[in-house]
């Protein structure tokens, strides 16, 4: 099967993430945008989720139905700032469980550290969802997605906020078996490895750490 990049274009999504961007917007704001874009990207990539027929007996008759035909997720944020998506994340899928990778970018190298990892035992059955808000130069996402292959879930799907052209060239080049889902593509990035226009430092947004 062919692999996924969507670059989502749905109104909502777009009109929040214009407000997420302004400098203006309060830290709580912020927070609160983040998990609800979350959210609606979440419903675009579960779309294809298996399902089977049943019968519910309603007040007034028997209904053919659809259910989600018992798969396993797992949201996995790479720390700090995926965290800022995981309630967005459960509000659709509340029984999934969360795995957590901790990296960080070095500032001067811009070459992720890891820090962390704890992801869910059974980790074999199910289907990941790796979130995290920016996707810069890649680094931090492909090392991240590295690491929960070695531990072979059944499959993986990135979803970030904002893309760089050259991280999801890198990503799409390294892990080419993996859905992109990105609410927004932007220009390029900066000297310091910051997207522009971007949105600043996503984790220093969601906590107000600056
Ligand atoms: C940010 C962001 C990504 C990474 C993206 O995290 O949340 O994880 O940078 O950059 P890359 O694509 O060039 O690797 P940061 O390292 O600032 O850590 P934080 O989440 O703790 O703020
Ligand atoms: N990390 C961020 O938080 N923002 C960027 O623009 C790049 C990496």
């Amino acid at each position: 099967m062919d692999r996924k990049v969507v670059i989502f274009d749905h109104p909502l999504i777009q009109h929040k993430l214009s407000i997420l961007r302004n400098t203006e917007t309060s830290t709580k704001d912020f927070r609160e945008l983040v998990n609800e874009i979350a959210m609606l990207m979440t419903f675009e990539a579960t779309r294809d989720l298996p399902t089977e027929d049943i019968r519910v007996q309603t007040p007034c008759g028997v209904a053919d139905c659809k259910q989600i035909a018992g798969r396993k997720l797992a949201f996995v944020p790479i720390l700090r700032a995926g965290l800022g998506m995981v309630d967005g994340c459960l509000k659709l899928v509340p029984s999934a469980r969360v795995g957590h990778i901790g990296l960080y970018r070095n500032e001067k190298t811009l070459q992720p550290v890891e820090y962390y990892c704890k992801l869910p035992k059974d980790i074999e059955e199910r289907d990941v969802f790796v979130v995290d808000p920016m996707l810069a130069t890649g680094g931090s996402a492909i090392d991240a997605i590295s690491q929960i292959k070695l531990r072979k879930p059944r499959s993986i799907k990135f979803l970030c906020l904002i893309a760089a052209p050259e991280g999801l060239e890198a990503l799409e080049k390294a892990h080419p078996d993996v859905d992109i889902y990105a609410a927004g593509l932007d220009s390029y990035l900066n000297e310091n490895g910051y997207i522009v226009p971007g949105l600043g430092d996503a984790g220093d947004r969601i906590f107000g750490t600056k």
